[in-house]
């Protein structure tokens, strides 16, 4: 397991908790706990209010866990953000004062090799957050086919030959040669035999398929939904991107929330009207100060979106 000494540094911690403006005794939920470190804030901030920290990954809730354990107010669970309505119905909490959504995966992850979650370095092909459940990056590999393959390297990835790399991804694939994660770097580098791969082509490519096998966008949208129903009045909701997928899902969700709803009858007149739910706080994204880009190089594509209840 990944030391404490050496956890995920939280991107954008002032930003995120002047966002949030905690009450003292609001209840609050951390949808990705990580390492704490965000949470840590939220519970210095706290008087008589509480924390529930959510992670799916089960190292990241004993990590955050024993960060914490001198903290009454705070409660650490192994769940999926994109099941929360069912989460909060579970422990008994109706409403919360304030949401934070830290997206995508942590430097832990990335660091413990046996996870698959890296090209740099060596494991098998598992990617997997929550361990308990779904596919392993190889399984999944396995079983995709090359045009569906290429059309998530191109949504995820951004990449511009898909094709050749889903290929060559494929033909490994089928010849049983994709075990572990330096067979899918031998992968990408069949697709351009005769160019120098880039580094960055072998990190977007283990990023579209982490994505992909933890279905990512889908479990990102059900979260937004669900966690903008569960705010009370006045209650704001932070979220941070780090991958223009994420960030694209967060701007269409939080639009689609602030909207006024109406339908029309055949004459046109509005036949109903739902209200907007919540009101968009950062019409552009707050990005990093470039003292903290300097600091904590990963904070660098971060992109944080704030709404409040209405
Ligand atoms: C960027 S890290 C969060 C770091 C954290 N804010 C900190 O300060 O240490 C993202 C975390 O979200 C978790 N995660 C990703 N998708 C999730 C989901 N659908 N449900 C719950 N946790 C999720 C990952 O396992 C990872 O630990």
């Amino acid at each position: 397991m990944t030391s404490i000494e050496s956890p995920h540094i939280p991107v954008m911690p002032t930003e995120s908790l002047q966002w949030l403006a905690v009450k003292p005794h609001g209840t609050y939920l951390d949808c990705t706990a990580g390492a704490g470190g965000h949470s840590q804030l939220i519970a210095q901030a706290l008087e008589t209010g509480r924390l529930i920290a959510l992670d799916r990954d089960k190292t990241a809730v004993e990590m955050t866990s024993r960060r914490l354990e001198s903290f009454d107010c705070v409660r650490v669970l192994h769940a999926n953000y994109g099941t929360l309505t069912q989460t909060l119905k579970t422990i008994e909490i109706n409403q919360l004062d304030g949401i934070l959504l830290d997206a995508g995966c942590s430097s832990m992850q990335l660091d413990q090799g046996e996870r698959g979650f890296s090209f740099q370095s060596e494991g098998p092909l598992d990617m997997r957050m929550d361990t308990d459940e779904g596919e392993t990056a190889r399984d999944f590999l396995m079983r995709v086919s090359e045009g569906e393959l290429a059309t998530i390297l191109r949504d995820y990835g951004d990449i511009g030959p898909v094709k050749r790399i889903a290929a060559a991804i494929k033909k490994r694939a089928n010849a049983q040669k994709l075990e572990y994660t330096p067979d899918l770097v031998a992968a990408v580098e069949d697709a351009f035999p005769t160019l120098s791969r880039t580094p960055d082509e072998v990190r977007t490519v283990f990023q579209a398929v982490r994505m992909a096998v933890n279905q990512e966008l889908r479990w990102l949208t059900q979260g937004l939904e669900q966690g903008i129903d569960a705010l009370a009045p006045q209650g704001r909701l932070v979220v941070i991107s780090f991958h223009s997928g994420e960030d694209r899902v967060m701007k269409r969700v939080l639009r689609e929330a602030s909207r006024v709803k109406r339908t029309h009858q055949p004459d046109g007149r509005v036949a109903s009207e739902e209200p907007a739910k919540v009101k968009v706080l950062t019409r552009k994204p707050i990005l990093p100060g470039e003292e903290e880009i300097m600091r904590n190089p990963r904070a660098k594509s971060a992109k944080l979106r704030v709404i409040e209840r209405i």
